[in-house]
């Protein structure tokens, strides 16, 4: 809506996972690095855990991006299946066409897609977003999947992904196996003050930005203080802070609009999101 006038050419705000406004912040950096070195070095299973909005499903998106063709992967978003239904979305996303669909069915095919695939040199990834909806036979259902492997090497390297309460999950008594096997683990905390400006520059410049429009420091110190450095809250109280500047026809965001936009945000947004 108030894109033309600030000439931008699409909503720099926007709180879709959308990978190419990535910003490389330390935080995300980390997480990525421990992403590559996991699947790199076929670690097998790989945890990413971080609060609402930190940013998690937006890395997994640009971090497939960065993987070359010598690796086959599959994204399961919203893992709220049965057993049966999960292991078919696996299969079915990694492009296995399966006859039998049956647990042992979808085992059987994907055992044989992976032996070739290791055949052909790639290396294949599942990633499951959003896993702390996992139950503790699914987490141990994808404990057996990891157990897919050569001698040398595991078949699957297994990339959970989830808020805090995953940890919580993983740490149960009955899922000790899949607790051993994690070999990589990485916690993405908000990102942090000295990044702040720098980030909403950056998805400002992705989205057209010329300079055009600019935050004052002010403005960043509260959308600091209000966000906590979680993107999404960062991208709320911009995207709100934006359409103010528009209304009052000004290209420089300062602390007193942002301080109203917050007002207005902490009344109309539930508790739940801050
Ligand atoms: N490193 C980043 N660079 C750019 N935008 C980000 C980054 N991290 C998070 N965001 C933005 O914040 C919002 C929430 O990110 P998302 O990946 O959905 O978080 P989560 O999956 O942890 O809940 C999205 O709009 C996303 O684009
Ligand atoms: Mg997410």
């Amino acid at each position: 809506m108030y894109c033309k006038y600030y000439g931008l050419k699409e909503m720099p705000f926007n709180v879709t996972a959308d990978p190419t406004f990535f910003f490389m912040s330390h935080q995300h950096k980390e997480a990525l690095s421990h992403l590559l070195y996991g699947v790199n070095q076929r670690k097998g299973i790989i945890v990413i855990t971080g609060e609402i909005g930190t940013g998690k499903t937006t890395l997994c998106r640009f971090f497939l991006d960065q993987l070359g063709k010598n690796v086959k992967t599959a994204f399961i978003l919203n893992p709220n299946f049965s057993e049966l239904q999960l292991l078919e979305a696996i299969v079915r996303d990694f492009g296995v066409q399966i006859k039998n669909k049956t647990r042992l069915g979808f085992i059987w095919e994907l055992n044989r897609f992976l032996i070739e695939e290791a055949k052909a040199g790639n290396n294949v990834v599942l990633i499951i977003d959003e896993a702390q909806n996992l139950k503790p036979h699914q987490l141990e259902q994808v404990r057996l999947l990891s157990n897919l492997e050569t001698e040398k090497d595991k078949l699957i390297q297994i990339i959970l992904v989830g808020q805090p309460e995953l940890n919580h999950k993983l740490s149960l008594y009955e899922l000790r196996q899949l607790q051993q096997r994690i070999m990589v683990r990485y916690h993405i905390i908000p990102i942090e003050k000295k990044e702040l400006a720098e980030y909403i520059r950056h998805r400002l410049k992705i989205a057209g930005s010329e300079d055009t429009v600019s935050f004052k420091d002010d403005a960043i110190e509260l959308i600091s203080v209000f966000s906590r450095g979680t993107p999404r809250l960062i991208n709320i109280i911009c995207d709100r802070s934006l359409l103010a500047g528009f209304v009052a026809e000004t290209k420089v965001i300062d602390g007193s609009l942002v301080k109203k936009c917050i007002a207005e945000l902490e009344t109309s947004l539930q508790p739940t999101i801050l």
